[in-house]
């Protein structure tokens, strides 16, 4: 992934972005593409963002050392714009290679561009805080939550709360699927 020149965002920003976290964890949070700070550090989730996020895990008692988290798209896009569905695309086999080595027992998708990769005719707003079991080419059956982007609900009061609510789930929904297996 250190080495991958497949789209244009490579040429326009410090350093691949991997992931980090837990290799065997059971949740697997998934975002959008790095930021600034992102860009810099290596690290994705270590903004503004990152801080409400790392706050909400530790409401449900999780640690980011406990869970995985990624993004679809690997590379800054230039000026923080989003991420097209050709990069997403293209950036898509090296996701798909870190859900098969973590085999998450449940992804959490932040935000839109995230939820489309795998709810491509989803709307968020219908269907935050929801549970939707899906096929997925390659894994095989998975469990996909979603949540509004930690970016978006910063400043959005009435957003945010819908957030922290939905996040509260995640305990519950995590062990209704480990019983159900
Ligand atoms: N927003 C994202 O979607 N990902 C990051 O890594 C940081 C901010």
């Amino acid at each position: 992934m250190q080495q991958c020149s497949k789209c244009s965002l490579r040429e326009g920003c410090t350093q691949v972005v991997f992931g980090s976290g837990n290799s065997e964890a059971e949740i697997m949070f998934i975002g959008e593409a790095p930021g600034k700070k992102e860009d810099a550090s290596g690290t994705p989730f270590v903004g503004a963002a990152g801080k409400f996020l790392n706050e909400m895990l530790a409401e449900i008692k999780l640690k980011r050392e406990d869970v995985y988290i990624a993004n679809v798209c690997k590379c800054r896009p230039p000026e923080n714009r989003d991420p097209s569905p050709e990069e997403i695309a293209t950036c898509w086999p090296w996701l798909l290679q870190q859900i098969q080595i973590i085999q998450p027992k449940l992804i959490i998708t932040l935000g839109r561009h995230s939820m489309e990769r795998f709810l491509p005719k989803a709307k968020i707003s219908e269907i935050h805080g929801q549970v939707t079991k899906i096929n997925l080419a390659q894994i095989g059956s998975q469990n996909i939550f979603t949540l509004y982007h930690p970016a978006a609900a910063l400043y959005n009061g009435s957003l945010r709360e819908t957030l922290k609510k939905d996040f509260q789930k995640i305990p519950k929904v995590l062990q209704k699927i480990k019983k159900n297996h």
